[in-house]
């Protein structure tokens, strides 16, 4: 449906509907292209921020989706700091709820708009290998990436140093190396993720400039792929710790048709909300 929408993009599916926002940890594409999408598909939108919420004032997340709901809210979007804070809510609510990230859980929409890049790449995901290198530990983006990827055949390896990558992630269905040069050798495509410093106790890396020479995608290491692999990033990137410039840059880097697909997979998730909201 994402890639239909590149070549015929509806106008006017959500006409009428209203799309809010509630996000607890801060966001630039995310909730950029969300909003961009709401907007393509004719929503109105309606922001709002948590901390100038009567979240702020206790109150809980359900009775504030019940509230904003009662205002005329259809679609909630959001992204919460703690995993798995929407499960229980969505099916008390008639307005979908759509998760933007949930803690270190899961982002099952940077999956849809990965695979829509990797498709328009690749073609098919069959047989095809992805390195997802870093701090696998603490990142919603990897287990989603894992869970989309597999149900389609590719190989995924998950590289990075033990704390970040325990072995316990073999369980999910990953291979695991972690030596990068190995990992790297013969892929068809890397997903680089940052260090989120912001999950993190002390003691994870021994400092950014030791991750740096450990785990750094440089140019030499991106060459170790095949000739037309690709390089993503979720971003946000920090440049010079877990993706030299040159890479984020060069000619195998996808990081900015992620972002540009994320406007389309996010239109399409909207759009098949919206289709069931038409069937109840
Ligand atoms: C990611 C996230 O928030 O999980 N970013 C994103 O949504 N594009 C990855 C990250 O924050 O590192």
């Amino acid at each position: 449906m994402a890639a239909s929408f590149k070549q015929n993009p509806p106008t006017d599916l959500l006409k009428g509907r209203t799309v809010s926002f509630l996000f607890s940890e801060p966001s630039t594409r995310t909730r950029s292209s969300f909003e961009m999408a709401a907007k393509r598909l004719g929503a109105d939108t309606l922001s709002f921020s948590a901390s100038g919420s009567s979240l702020a004032k206790g109150e809980t997340l359900l009775d504030t989706f019940l509230n904003l709901q009662a205002v005329g809210v259809t679609h909630f979007v959001v992204r919460h700091e703690r995993s798995g804070a929407l499960e229980d809510l969505a099916p008390l609510l008639k307005a979908s709820v759509i998760n933007a990230g949930d803690g270190a859980h899961e982002h099952p929409t940077q999956a849809l708009l990965d695979l829509l890049t990797l498709r328009e790449r690749w073609g098919s995901f069959k047989g095809k290998k992805i390195v997802i290198l870093g701090d696998i530990r603490h990142s919603r983006v990897a287990r989603s990436n894992l869970f989309a990827l597999k149900k389609l055949g590719t190989k995924v390896v998950f590289c990075g140093p033990t704390p970040l990558c325990p072995d316990d992630f073999k369980a999910l269905g990953a291979a695991i190396e972690r030596d990068i040069e190995k990992a790297l050798k013969g892929a068809d495509a890397v997903n680089v993720l940052r260090l989120q410093l912001e999950r993190m106790e002390q003691g994870f890396v021994p400092s950014l400039a030791d991750y740096a020479l450990g785990y750094q995608l440089t140019p030499a290491r991106a060459e170790l792929m095949k000739p037309e692999a690709v390089v993503l990033h979720p971003g946000p990137i920090n440049r010079g710790v877990e993706l030299a410039s040159e890479v984020a840059d060069g000619p195998r880097s996808v990081i900015l048709e992620q972002v540009a697909n994320g406007v389309l997979a996010r239109m399409a998730v909207l759009a098949l909300c919206e289709q069931g909201r038409s069937l109840a």
